[in-house]
C-alpha cells in the first residue's frame, strides 16, 4: 500500500489518476471545500494533502495531524497555511509557481485594459438595450500605450507584466523591497522607484506581492490620494493587500478612475459597495485559470507530494529549513 493522500478538493483528473497510480489516494470531487472540522477528519490518518487556497492550515490543524507529512498546495500563494506552524511540526510545503506566471500576467493586463476602455461597463449598457447608436464621448476611457505602468512586487508575475508593458510603449516603474537585479531592469526597462513615487507617476498601478502581514491593507486611503485622479489600480495578488471598504469609497467618490479585481479580501464574498460601481471590473479569482496552466499546476502540485513522501526534497519546497542538509 502507499502513502495516505487527500486530494481536498476537485483538480484536474490526470492529476488524480497520476495520484491513484503511485499513493492510497482520498479524493473529495467537489468544487467545495471541506468545512474546517470535516478537513481534519479526512486528514486525521492521511501522510499528504494536495490543498487549495480554500483550505486553511492554521497552528491548530496542523498541531492537530501527526501524520502529516506534507501539504501540497495547488497555488503559488500559500498564505491559506502557517508555514513556521507546519515547520516545527515538520510537514513539507508546497507550491506551483512558474506555470501560471504567464497567464496571470496575461489576466491582470486584460483587467487594465478592460478597466481603462471600460469593457464590463459599456457592454452592461449596450446588453440592457440602452444604446442608441455611435456618439463621440460614449465610454470614453484612458490610452494604455504610451502610458506609466506602475508594478507593486517585481517578481515572476512583475516581470511578466513588465515585458506586456514593454509591446505596448508603457514606461514602467517598479517598488519592491528587495531591488530587481541590474540586468533584469535593463532588459525589461524598468525604474525603481519609492512607493509613493510610484503611487504618484503610475496611469495603472498593478499589484504583485505575496499576502504578508505588512502588505495587508498595503493600499489603503493615504494611498488612493497619492494616485492620480485618473489611475486605475489592478489587482490579481491577494484580495487583503487592499482595504476594500477605502477603495470602493475612493473609487466612488473618483478618488481614483477605476480598478480591476480578481482577487477579494473575503471571498467569495464581494464588498457590496464594489458590486453598485460601474467603475469596477470584477472577476473571480481566475488570474491562473486556463486549462492548460490549471492541469500544469495540479500535476505539480502531486509530483511535490509524492516527492515528499517517498522522503525526497519536494521540487518546490517552501519551507527549506526542513532539509537543510540538501539545502
Ligand atoms: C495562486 O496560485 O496563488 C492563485 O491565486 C491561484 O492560481
Amino acid at each position: 500500500m502507499g502513502s495516505r493522500i487527500l486530494v481536498s478538493k476537485r483538480i484536474y483528473p490526470e492529476a488524480v489518476e497520476y495520484l491513484c497510480e503511485r499513493a492510497d489516494v482520498e479524493y473529495h470531487d467537489s468544487d467545495k471545500s471541506y468545512p474546517a472540522e470535516e478537513l481534519l477528519r479526512h486528514l486525521s490518518d492521511k501522510e499528504g494533502v494536495i490543498s487549495q487556497l480554500t483550505d486553511r492550515f492554521s497552528e491548530e490543524v496542523v498541531a492537530a495531524l501527526p501524520s502529516l507529512k506534507v501539504i501540497a498546495n495547488v497555488a503559488v500563494g500559500f498564505d491559506n497555511i502557517d508555514v513556521e506552524a507546519a515547520t516545527r511540526h515538520g510537514i513539507a510545503v508546497t507550491n506551483t509557481p512558474d506555470v501560471l506566471t504567464q497567464t496571470t500576467a496575461d489576466l491582470a493586463f486584460a483587467l487594465l485594459f478592460a478597466a481603462a476602455r471600460r469593457v464590463s461597463e459599456s457592454e452592461r449598457f449596450l446588453r440592457a438595450g440602452h444604446w442608441q447608436g455611435w456618439g463621440i464621448d460614449q465610454f470614453c476611457g484612458s490610452d494604455i500605450h504610451h502610458s506609466t505602468l506602475g508594478i507593486l512586487g517585481m517578481g515572476r508575475i512583475g516581470q511578466a507584466l513588465a515585458r506586456r508593458a514593454n509591446g505596448f510603449d508603457m514606461r514602467v516603474v517598479y517598488h519592491d523591497a528587495v531591488r530587481a537585479p541590474e540586468d533584469i531592469e535593463q532588459e525589461l526597462r524598468l525604474t525603481f522607484v519609492p512607493f509613493e513615487t510610484l503611487l504618484s507617476e503610475a496611469d495603472f498601478v498593478s499589484l504583485h506581492v505575496p499576502l504578508v502581514p505588512t502588505t495587508r491593507h498595503l493600499m489603503s486611503t493615504p494611498q488612493f490620494a497619492l494616485m492620480k485622479k485618473t489611475a486605475v489600480l489592478v489587482n490579481t495578488s491577494r484580495g487583503p493587500v487592499i482595504d476594500e471598504v477605502a477603495l470602493a469609497e475612493a473609487l466612488a467618490c473618483e478618488e481614483i478612475a477605476a480598478a480591476g479585481l480578481d482577487v477579494f479580501e473575503n471571498e467569495p464574498d464581494i464588498q457590496p459597495k464594489l458590486l453598485e460601481l460601474e467603475n469596477v471590473v470584477l472577476t473571480p479569482h481566475i488570474a491562473s485559470a486556463s486549462h492548460t496552466t490549471r492541469s500544469k499546476m495540479c500535476m505539480m502540485a502531486a509530483e511535490n507530494a509524492l516527492s515528499a513522501l517517498a522522503g525526497n526534497r519536494p521540487p518546490n519546497l517552501i519551507n527549506q529549513d526542513l532539509f537543510p542538509d540538501l539545502g
